[in-house]
């Protein structure tokens, strides 16, 4: 990896659902101001990696560190208001919420409960959030869902945002929207991103650095201009 700042540093992670372990010493470096990008098949244990590392699994063994903190372990509020913002698998929008009082909800996340990107600059990002401003998540469209998720993460300011297959279930057409908007927080707002994807045409368009995941473990990483997907066609889902 090229000499930059890391952000987030993930040493020898384990983690299981009870009996069963799934991360089996996971190691992972962010590079501050990079689209960071985890592939890997169904399964392989990514969004367990960003769950583990928001705090909504328990870390066994290991430690994660944000610049030198370790949030190993920390309740989940925590970690978010240290400034990991995470957009979850599945986006869990509250349906029966407005796009506004979905949006108000990332301000959990911050600090003092004030927003740090303002309502209008997530606005400006998502053009169609501020036109359905009072519709209810539950009848947006995936991608519209999907745009809001992210806006609702971006509210309270992370330095780092994790997102878990934003693409799943959306119009492509949308997606490069999405890909297009996580380009630019990068570059013109210093956020850092940790990406778990499994489209390669996507996930080739914004990466700066990749993982390749298989069984709870890194078997490969790389810069996205020399990653080479061919050696991983039989780990890769089509
Ligand atoms: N809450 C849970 N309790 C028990 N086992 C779980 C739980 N969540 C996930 N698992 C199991 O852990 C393993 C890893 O799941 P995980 O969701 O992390 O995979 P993934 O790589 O994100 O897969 P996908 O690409 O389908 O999203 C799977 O075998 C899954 O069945
Ligand atoms: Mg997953």
């Amino acid at each position: 990896m090229m000499k930059k700042e890391v952000i987030l540093s993930v040493n020898k992670l384990q983690a299981s659902y009870g009996e069963s372990t799934i991360l089996w010493g996971t190691e992972l470096a962010v590079a501050k101001g990079t689209v960071t990008t985890v592939m890997g098949r169904n399964g392989v244990g990514k969004t367990t990696l960003l769950k583990t590392i928001m705090g909504l699994v328990k870390v066994k063994e290991g430690e994660i560190l944000l610049g030198d903190r370790n949030i190993a372990n920390l309740p989940s509020h925590k970690i978010a208001r240290a400034g990991i913002g995470y957009v979850p698998q599945g986006r869990e929008i509250l349906p029966k919420l407005s796009v506004h009082e979905n949006l108000k909800l990332g301000l959990e996340a911050s600090p003092d409960y004030k927003a740090k990107i303002s309502e209008e600059e997530i606005y400006t990002l998502f053009p169609i959030l501020k036109e359905f401003r009072k519709r209810l998540g539950g009848n947006l469209s995936g991608g519209q869902q999907q745009q809001l998720a992210i806006g609702r993460a971006l509210i309270s300011g992370p330095s780092l945002l994790l997102l878990d297959e934003p693409t799943e279930g959306i119009q492509p057409s949308i997606a490069i929207e999405i890909g297009n908007i996580l380009r630019k927080l990068v570059e013109e707002k210093g956020i850092s991103v940790l990406l778990v994807e499994q489209k390669i045409d996507f996930a080739k368009h914004v990466t700066d650095y990749f993982y390749f995941m298989d069984r709870g473990k890194m078997i490969k990483k790389g810069d996205a201009e020399s990653f080479d997907f061919n050696e991983l066609q039989d780990h890769i889902a089509v």
